[in-house]
């Protein structure tokens, strides 16, 4: 096996694992000690189907399994805190809005009374056309206009259980409004503001600063309003959504004792209300690290639930109240351990110079003393030697600035450069150098050229520096000898991942294995069904990957569920407003036209069209 440790076992969920021959595997969560299915096979399999790399692969196994979990882990909890009320999870649809995945949700959730969370109108009518059981709860959050409102009271009529969650007075007026119109009473929410802030990324978006829902005055205010308008009758549910990805546990119930004030006073004030929402927060551990970092999480699911339930039953015990039933809207929890981005290395830039350069007996004296640098080279030593071997070879750079140096002295110092570097690297990797030294000995590790668009398969690694889970997902077996960043494929210079998880921790740089002419080279992404698919944008216009779901049988094999192509060139050129048959009219007049001077032939001209024909059908990505 190799001596890198990618850390699988610490973030793999159980899901993910090394196969014998090296290959990354995925397991079933229903059979964990049935076989793995090796990722490379599914891509070849795939290949062979004519679904190219990129890949985004949603394995359907996955994706009921963080519902199962979620739902049987707060089954579990009040059953051994004699709870008295119910779960009523709902699925914010905005963290994976694709057909496929809410319709699976909805479905998989009827056995639990799962429902849905609408932040749009949207959102709504995709939630009030899938098949949601009786009891199941449809949230609606965010501002709503009448039309959002109209929908969400009428649906009342035909058994949904759908609740405006009220975020000011203004909405109330709106909705009153419409209720009245219609002859139908709502069932409302109130959005309060806790004080309580949560760590994490959205840490400046949580407490009394967070920009949805209302203040303490504001929530009198309502109250004051609903029962002047004969309306505190409707209002049933608390809403308070402490930010995503919650990495400590003493946040959750920090926020909900805060939550269970309001709750147990708006009860004292005569508000019926029966359903207490946690909203999100609900963590993933992406990193393996188990500790309350922005990318990991202190707690397992159970902790959550144990966290939410115990503080609730408490204060409404001291209350006097009936426990209320518990909603969350969890969304990254369920879906994001579904999907995988996978792509192929297409090329590499190699910082790692293997052959020294022989010196010569012309070399500028620098240059000389450049390639001496090696000589004395010692554990004791490495700070040293990469400053003298920086000094010579920015003196180098000067001279050649000044034309004091020609272009081969100045490219072999170049290289003499690199490879100093590379011994003091491999070095360094065995004796861990000084600090400062490894951050100088990142900028030069080598750039791996991948076939994927971070804008549009990876957007928040580029936006708020989210880590996922990143190996190669072959050759396991053997040491690789390369550290490399990964650049997409777009002309951009923040296309780039160069923050990878290994079990010791994070690093600058993912440890990676020589191409070779003959083989492929997978790299996966795990862990990116939550908010990924449908926040990436068209940069430099590249559209959606294939999307693939598959289910796993448990014994090392799988079928494939669904498959959804991926973008062509005319779907993406009609996004930004072209009319691709215009295009197509355009390039074949200037075709014609050269065709009338004698510039091109008519055999010339049915290859240039048909290139340009093949090219608007074809996939966006290197194929
Ligand atoms: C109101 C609301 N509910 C639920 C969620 C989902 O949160 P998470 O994905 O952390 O479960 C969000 C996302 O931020 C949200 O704004």
């Amino acid at each position: 096996m190799s001596e890198i440790d990618y850390g699988i076992d610490a973030w793999g969920h159980g899901l993910v694992t090394v196969l014998p021959n090296g290959d990354v595997g995925l397991l079933d969560p229903l059979a964990p000690d049935g076989a793995a299915v090796a990722l490379p096979m599914i891509v070849r399999d795939l290949r062979d189907r004519g679904i190219r790399t990129p890949i985004q692969l949603r394995v359907q196994s996955f994706l009921d399994f963080g519902l199962r979990r979620l739902c049987e882990a707060f089954a579990r909890t009040m059953e051994s805190l004699s709870y008295r009320g119910p779960y009523r999870g709902v699925f914010p649809i905005k963290v994976n809005q694709q057909s496929e995945v809410v319709g699976r949700i909805a479905e998989v959730g009827q056995q639990y009374n799962y429902g849905l969370e609408a932040g749009s109108k949207p959102e709504l009518i995709v939630a009030l056309a899938q098949p949601l059981a009786r009891e199941a709860l449809v949230i609606c959050n965010g501002i709503k206009d009448d039309e959002f409102i109209r929908l969400a009271i009428l649906s009342r009529k035909i058994g949904f259980n759908t609740i405006i969650v009220l975020e000011s007075l203004k909405e109330f007026e709106i909705v009153r409004a419409v209720s009245e119109e219609l002859g139908i009473k709502p069932l409302l929410g109130v959005r309060v503001k806790l004080t309580q802030t949560v760590t994490g990324k959205w840490e400046a978006s949580s407490g009394d600063r967070s920009t949805f829902g209302l203040g303490t005055f504001e929530v009198v205010q309502l109250i004051d309003r609903l029962t002047e308008t004969g309306y505190l009758d409707c209002l049933v549910l608390q809403h308070n959504h402490l930010g995503s990805q919650v990495p400590n546990v003493i946040d959750v119930r920090r926020t909900v004792t805060e939550a269970c004030r309001f709750f147990v006073e708006l009860c004292r004030m005569g508000v019926p209300l029966k359903y207490l929402d946690m909203g999100g927060g609900l963590g993933i551990d992406y990193t393996g690290e188990k500790r309350s970092t922005e990318n990991s999480v202190n707690y397992t699911v159970e902790e959550y639930c144990f966290a939410i339930l115990e503080t609730v039953a408490y204060a409404m015990d001291e209350a006097g109240l009936p426990h209320p039933a518990i909603v969350t809207e969890s969304g990254r929890f369920v879906t994001a351990l579904s999907s995988t981005l996978i792509f192929d290395i297409l090329d590499a830039t190699y910082y790692d110079v293997v052959d020294k350069p022989a010196a010569d007996p012309g070399d500028h004296h620098y240059l000389t003393y450049l390639l001496a640098v090696e000589s004395y080279l010692e554990p004791k030593r490495l700070q040293e030697c990469y400053n003298d071997a920086a000094y010579y070879r920015d003196e180098m750079r000067a001279l050649f600035r000044r034309g004091q140096l020609d272009l081969r002295q100045m490219a072999r110092a170049e290289r003499a450069f690199l490879y100093t570097l590379s011994r003091i690297a491999a070095m360094d990797r065995e004796h861990d150098g000084p600090g400062e030294l490894h951050d100088k000995l990142d900028q030069y590790v080598d750039h791996y050229h991948g076939n994927f668009s971070l804008f549009q398969s990876l957007p928040d690694v580029w936006a708020i520096d989210q880590i996922h889970p990143i190996v190669p997902l072959q050759r396991l077996n053997e040491t690789p000898k390369r550290r490399a960043v990964l650049n997409d494929i777009t002309c951009d210079s923040d296309g780039k991942i160069d923050r990878f998880v290994l079990a010791d921790g994070l690093h600058n740089s993912l440890p990676v294995h020589d191409l070779k002419d003959d083989e492929e080279y997978y790299i996966g992404v795990f862990f990116v069904g939550a908010y990924q698919e449908t926040l990436g944008d068209l940069h430099n216009l590249f559209g959606d990957a294939n999307v693939v779901t598959i289910v796993l049988d448990g014994q090392g094999g799988f079928h494939v569920e669904h498959e959804v192509e991926g973008d062509r060139i005319s779907e993406v050129l009609s996004y930004v407003e072209y009319d691709p048959q215009d295009m197509l009219g355009a390039f074949r007049k200037r075709v014609d036209k050269a065709v009338a001077v004698g510039d091109v032939s008519a055999e010339e001209r049915r290859v240039l069209i048909g290139a340009y024909k093949d090219s608007l059908a074809g996939y966006t990505y290197f194929e």
